[in-house]
C-alpha cells in the first residue's frame, strides 16, 4: 500500500503562520510531507516552528515578512522561488482585530485592519497567481477568512468591513481565473471563535479574559482539518467556502 499524501513535496506558503490557526495548519501540513514557507513578522517563532517541525522530519523556511511592505513580499516570493522553486499553495492566515468602533476608532487601527487583512493578502494573493501561472501550476489559494464575512457584530465593523471584502475577493479572483481558463483554485474558510492570541492581541490579555465566551471555542487544529479537506479534493471540485463555528456561537 502506497500511503505517500498526494501534498508529499508541494510548496506551502502560509502566512500568519508564528501563531493560532497558521501555526496549526503549518503543524497539520508538515505531516503530509510539504515543504513549508512560514510567514510572520516574528522570526524567534516562527524559528522555534521550524524547529518543531523538522523534529518530526518536516521541511520548512522561515521568512520574517512585515506584510504591510509590499518589498518585503516581494523579496519572500524570490526567496521561495530560490529555495524551492516556487509555490503550489498559499494559505493566507495572517490578520488581526483592533477594538476600534466605527464612530470612534483610531484611524490607525483602521488603517492596520486594512492594510493586513486586505491590501497585504491582495498582494500576496497576486504574486503567488503570477507565481503558479509562470511555473504552469494547477496551485490552491485559502483565506482564512471569518464569520464576519457573513454577520456585523457590534463594535466590529471595520474587521466586519475587511473579512467581507475577503469574501468579496474569493469570488471575483474565482471568476478571474475561470474567464482565463485556469486550473488555480480559490477557497475561503470561515471560522467563528477559535482559541488562538486574536483576542489577546486585540484586547490585552486581562480584558481577553473578561471578554471570553461561555460556550468553548473551536481548537485552531479544527480549522486545519477544513484545510486539508479542501487541499485534498478532487483538482475538479472547487470548494468555494466552509462557514464554521463552535457549536453553540450565537451568531
Ligand atoms: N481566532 C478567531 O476566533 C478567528 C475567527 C475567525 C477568523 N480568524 C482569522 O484567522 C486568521 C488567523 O488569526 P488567529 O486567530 O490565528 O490569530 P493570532 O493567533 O493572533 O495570529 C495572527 C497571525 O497574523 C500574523 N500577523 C499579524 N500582523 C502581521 C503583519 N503585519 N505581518 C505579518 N504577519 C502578521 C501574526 O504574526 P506576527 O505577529 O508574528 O507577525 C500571527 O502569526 C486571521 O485572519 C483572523 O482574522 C480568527
Amino acid at each position: 500500500m502506497n500511503d505517500k499524501s498526494e501534498l508529499q513535496d508541494k510548496v506551502v506558503m502560509v502566512t500568519g503562520a508564528s501563531s493560532g490557526i497558521g501555526r496549526a495548519i503549518s503543524l497539520a501540513l508538515a505531516k503530509e510531507g510539504t515543504r513549508l514557507a512560514i510567514v510572520a513578522r516574528n522570526l524567534d517563532k516562527l524559528v522555534t516552528l521550524k524547529a518543531q517541525i523538522e523534529s518530526s522530519g518536516g521541511r520548512a523556511f522561515p521568512l520574517a515578512v512585515d506584510l504591510k511592505d509590499e518589498s518585503q513580499i516581494l523579496f519572500a516570493f524570490e526567496a521561495i522561488g530560490r529555495e524551492w522553486g516556487g509555490v503550489d499553495v498559499l494559505i493566507n492566515s495572517a490578520g488581526l482585530g483592533h477594538d476600534a468602533p466605527l464612530s470612534s476608532g483610531s484611524t490607525e487601527h483602521f488603517r492596520e485592519m486594512l492594510e493586513v487583512n486586505v491590501l497585504a493578502l491582495s498582494v500576496i494573493t497576486r504574486e503567488a497567481v503570477l507565481n503558479m501561472q509562470a511555473n504552469k501550476t494547477a496551485g490552491q489559494i485559502i483565506h482564512i477568512s471569518s464569520m464576519s464575512a457573513y454577520r456585523v457584530q457590534t463594535g466590529a465593523g471595520m474587521y466586519a468591513a475587511t473579512k467581507h471584502a475577503v469574501r468579496a475577493m474569493t469570488e471575483g479572483l474565482r471568476r478571474e481565473l475561470r474567464e482565463a481558463g485556469s486550473s488555480i483554485r480559490v477557497t475561503a474558510v470561515s471560522p467563528g471563535d477559535t482559541e488562538t492570541e486574536f483576542m489577546e492581541r486585540m484586547l490585552g490579555r486581562s480584558e481577553a479574559g473578561k471578554r471570553a465566551p461561555e460556550y468553548r471555542q473551536m481548537d485552531p487544529e479544527d480549522i486545519a482539518q477544513a484545510v486539508l479537506y479542501i487541499l485534498k479534493t478532487s483538482p475538479n471540485v472547487e470548494i468555494h467556502d466552509i462557514l464554521m463555528r463552535p457549536i453553540n456561537q450565537p451568531d
